[in-house]
């Protein structure tokens, strides 16, 4: 079993102090009655201010400043006044803050700095219960509620838990990392009822797995991982996990469960790849490097990655149709550049083309077959193989770059990317990629090879 002083280790640097607590419940404080203050001014009247996400249920990590300000309007306003009403008072919060910045999920919220906290200032309908959301953030003062009344004493579990989560790059939910949510954690604590307890359990997990605390859906789901929403039937709340970021918990789990040490909760400092050991990767590989650099469409993260995941499959899947043999693809994005990286078994083909036809007793198809590459320009010659006719042709795209250079912005690429790659990419191919400076890409590239 997990050693007591291990666990002690690890809360040490991540439980948050009591001069910790202080600090975030007197600002929480201020940003509630600056709330109501704003909301008196502007005569908007039946609004409660609500304190959710980690830092209201005390399973934030220390040294995590985020706070999340729920700004309750009555279930029957209208999605226009809630918005209308809602920004105006979260901007006037704002006049008060370092920093403010609109964002945009589902509807709309502002983002500031307040105090050197990062607070979202969130307008969301008071329904009567998560099921009946007008909104897809009505549902986080239920689960605020939910797991308030039901981690008690477990707190610290939570913070293992999502300490072990980070270590092993699998925590946030965001559309960038694809891994567990902070409440998800929470959920798993819950349910299993303590970090080793959960910790345990996740070794055996399989696609498929699901958790169903208060035993009430109905529904089937197809993610690997179904932790059924105790606030909503319907919902699954792993249902942003991908199957990647699922087998690794896995993974990380075995790993310490055989080995228990810190290092799982805190992964090592990766140094750059220095150009020199770049070279030494490039020739002790003998593959082929492609990079495929444009300029960062300029929108938020959770637009920006789905939209880069969609541009990997979609070069890798060009390449695979000419004949191109792909061995990984890889996505770093940073300002003001970003990065497809490709690497390929070779980055050139021969001229030479095969293209196999019909056979022969299929007469009119193969006749057909023959006329049309007899008459070809660029065919080096034909024969029968196997019963069926075969020309060698000129192949159209010998080299992965020239094929990428014409095709790549023909592919269903994302609005914004489609957009910034329109407007000019390079590709830039092995021994190149040296001039690619930025450290936290040459902290990419130490991972990549
Ligand atoms: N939330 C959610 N699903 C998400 C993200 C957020 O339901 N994918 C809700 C949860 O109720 C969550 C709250 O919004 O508690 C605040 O979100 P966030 O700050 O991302 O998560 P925390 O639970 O506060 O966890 P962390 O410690 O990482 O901040
Ligand atoms: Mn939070």
């Amino acid at each position: 079993s997990i050693p007591e002083d291990l666990k002690l280790a690890v809360l040490e640097k991540v439980k948050p102090t009591e001069a910790e607590r202080k600090i975030l419940t007197v600002v929480q404080e201020e940003l509630a009655a600056e709330v109501t203050a704003a909301a008196e001014k502007l005569c908007v009247s039946d609004i409660f201010v609500k304190m959710v996400g980690s830092a209201a249920r005390g399973t934030w990590l220390s040294g995590t400043h985020d706070i999340d300000v729920f700004i309750s309007f009555p279930e029957e306003t209208h999605r226009r006044d809630l918005e209308i009403s809602g920004m105006a008072i979260a901007r006037e919060v704002a006049k008060h803050a370092e920093h403010a910045e609109d964002r945009h999920a589902e509807h709309p919220y502002l983002n500031i700095v307040f105090k050197g906290f990062d607070v979202d200032l969130v307008p969301c309908f008071r329904v009567a219960s998560a099921c009946q959301l007008k909104s897809a953030v009505d549902r986080t003062p239920f689960h605020n509620e939910f797991v308030k009344t039901h981690i008690k004493g477990r707190e610290d579990d939570v913070l293992l838990m999502k300490q072990f989560m980070r270590g092993g790059g699998v925590y946030g939910s965001e559309l960038r990392t694809q891994g567990f949510s902070g409440y998800l954690t929470e959920l798993l604590i819950i349910h299993y009822g303590s970090f080793e307890n959960a910790v345990k359990a996740a070794c055996i997990w399989r696609p498929g797995q699901k958790i169903d605390i208060m035993q009430h859906s109905e529904m089937g789901h197809t993610e690997p991982l179904v932790i059924v929403d105790p606030t909503d039937p319907k919902r699954n709340v792993a249902a942003a996990l991908s199957l990647d970021r699922f087998c690794m918990f896995i993974d990380h789990c075995r790993e310490f469960l055989a080995n228990p040490e810190l290092k799982f909760f805190f992964s090592a400092l990766v140094l750059p790849l220095e150009d020199k050991e770049l070279l030494e990767k490039l020739d002790s590989r003998k593959s082929s490097q492609l990079a495929v650099v444009f300029k960062t469409p300029d929108v938020v993260e959770d637009v920006l990655y789905p939209q880069l995941y969609k541009m990997e499959q979609a070069a890798a899947a060009l390449l695979n149709e000419y004949d191109f043999s792909v061995i990984k693809t890889g996505v770093w994005s940073g300002k003001p550049e970003t990065v497809i990286m490709l690497e390929l078994i070779s980055g050139t083909l021969p001229n030479v083309k095969k293209r196999i036809g019909p056979p022969v007793w299929v007469r009119e198809h193969s006749e057909k077959f023959k006329a049309k590459y007899e008459e070809a320009e660029n065919v080096f010659g034909g024969y029968i193989e196997n019963g069926k006719y075969v020309f060698e042709i000129q192949r159209k795209y010998p080299t992965a770059k020239g094929l990428l250079e014409e095709q790549l912005v023909n592919c269903s690429l994302g609005k914004q990317v489609h957009q910034s790659v329109s407007e000019g990419f390079e590709v830039i191919e092995d021994a190149e990629v040296c001039r690619l400076k930025d450290p936290d890409f040459r902290v990419f590239l130490r991972k990549w090879l």
